[in-house]
Parts: C-alpha cells; sequence; structure tokens
C-alpha cells in the first residue's frame, strides 16, 4: 500500500488580519495572481476558537472557498495535499469514497448517496486589490 502524501505540506496559516467589518474579522489568505483557474489553496482559519483547514479554489476565473470537510464522513477530502479538482477541474472531489461537489456552489452531485444533495461549508470571501480576504462561514457545521 502507497504511503499516504504529506497533507500539510501546502497548508498556509493567514498571513494578516485584513480588517473587520459588519460579518467580524476576516483573513487575508492570499492573493489572485497566486491562484491560477484550476488550482487550489488551503489555509487555516479561526472558527469559533478551533483552527479549521480551509481551501480556496479559482474556478474559472471566480474564487470560491469552503472549509476542508466532506459531507459524507466529517474528514478532509484531499487524500493527496490540495487535490481537490477532478475531471479536468470540472468538479472537485473529496478522493475517500468519491463524493463529487459542484466548484462554484459546493453541492454534492455524485458520490455515497446519503451524501448527494448536501453541500460543502462555504468560506466567505472577499477580494480586494488583488487580495483574498476569508471570513469564518456563518453556518454551523457538524464535527
Ligand atoms: S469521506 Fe468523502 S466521500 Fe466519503
Amino acid at each position: 500500500m502507497p504511503e499516504k502524501p504529506d497533507r500539510g505540506a501546502s497548508l498556509r496559516r493567514p498571513a494578516a488580519r485584513g480588517g473587520r467589518g459588519a460579518a467580524g474579522v476576516r483573513y487575508l489568505v492570499g492573493h489572485t495572481a497566486d491562484l491560477k483557474p484550476g488550482r487550489s489553496m488551503k489555509f487555516l482559519m479561526p472558527v469559533r476558537g478551533v483552527d479549521e483547514e480551509c481551501f480556496v479554489i479559482n474556478f474559472r476565473g471566480r474564487f470560491h472557498a469552503y472549509v476542508n470537510r466532506c459531507r459524507h464522513v466529517p474528514m478532509a477530502m484531499d487524500w493527496v495535499d490540495n487535490q481537490f479538482f477532478a475531471e479536468r477541474g470540472r468538479y472537485l472531489m473529496c478522493q475517500t469514497h468519491n463524493a463529487y461537489y459542484e466548484p462554484a456552489s459546493g453541492e454534492c452531485i455524485a458520490g455515497p448517496p446519503e451524501t448527494c444533495g448536501k453541500a460543502l461549508y462555504r468560506t466567505p470571501l472577499e477580494i480586494e486589490d488583488g487580495r483574498i480576504y476569508a471570513r469564518p462561514p456563518l453556518e454551523e457545521f457538524e464535527d
């Protein structure tokens, strides 16, 4: 059995807090120039006092971010570190049991039946001057 790759290799901590707005603290997690279409980047963000692993994607020129937690079993989706895209960048995929998610909405559209129709937990983003800021998800999520 092949050895599992180092999943933490590409994990980034927010470089700085980017400001405070009506929705609370936001975190500078990267720059748009570093995330070309079809690419993803992981980062840690405090959510209710706990560092949560999240990831941001560039899907066809638009940026989306989600908590790195499959809706089938609450575990990280990237068995291979920072590999979320599948089918030539058309979908996001959890590599454990092959749940497929729509990149723009986070909705599960194929995979374990009890997971279909559920959506990844979205991390709201704000893009300003080429900087990507993330805010903690507004919704509660299961452990
Ligand atoms: S844990 Fe993601 S598909 Fe099963």
